[in-house]
């Protein structure tokens, strides 16, 4: 069976091989990459594709393909995948995103993620969620705060994949508990008084 959540404007789906030509771009894209030590190769974002394809495929969940209906097949990606480092906090179930540039500034990246922990959430019964990036990368870090997630100085760390000295080594992480988090959907039902 086919992998799909939607909401009225977007879509998160399995994996196609025609994602792969704008994943490569994505990843090809200097300012897309700017928290990563480096842009990916078209061989490093072919494996790196396969590993989220094949994670889908032995989980049920991964980074899953952002569709945007009406405007493009291929947005970027959200999605939940098992950190797959070791640190104070592993193992885990990470949410993370990454969109191309035409598709930022518009809310798409905040609204795909509430749909991945209410999947999360809801489908999976997962008791926390957790998100790391570079401390530096604002933008990912306000994507945290409006989904509800908390930040706690304690948790910071230096990422294991990132050389020592790097200016990206020093990642912070926020969480979310299953008992704190409110289903902003099933909110909007109630407040328009079609839920029980
Ligand atoms: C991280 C990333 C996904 C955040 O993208 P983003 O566009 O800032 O986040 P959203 O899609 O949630 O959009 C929120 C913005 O859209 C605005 N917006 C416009 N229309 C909106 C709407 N209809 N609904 C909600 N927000 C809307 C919001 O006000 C907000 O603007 P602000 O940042 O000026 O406050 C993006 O910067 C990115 O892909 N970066 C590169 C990859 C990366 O670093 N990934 C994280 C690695 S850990």
């Amino acid at each position: 069976m086919s992998f799909l959540l939607s909401t009225s404007r977007l879509v998160l789906r399995d994996w196609q091989d025609s994602d792969l030509e704008p994943w490569v771009a994505m990843n090809a894209d200097a300012m897309v990459r700017r928290y990563f030590p480096t842009i990916a190769s078209r061989e490093q974002a072919i494996v790196e594709m396969q590993r989220f394809r094949e994670h889908g495929e032995r989980h049920g969940f991964t980074l899953w393909p952002l569709e945007i209906p009406g405007q493009t097949a291929f947005a970027g990606v959200v999605g939940l995948f098992r950190t797959p480092i070791e640190a104070h906090f592993t193992p885990c179930v990470e949410i993370g995103w990454r969109l191309a540039i035409p598709y930022w500034g518009q809310g798409y990246a905040t609204e795909a993620a509430r749909l991945a922990l209410q999947y999360g959430f809801d489908t999976l019964q997962l008791a926390e969620i957790v998100a790391l990036t570079a401390a530096d990368n604002q933008p990912s870090r306000a994507v945290m705060a409006r989904i509800g997630m908390q930040h706690n100085a304690a948790d910071d760390f230096d990422h294991p994949r990132v050389a020592d000295g790097h200016p990206l080594k020093r990642h912070v992480l926020y969480r979310i508990q299953h008992r704190d988090w409110c289903n902003p959907f099933m909110k909007h039902a109630t407040e328009s008084g079609h839920s029980t």
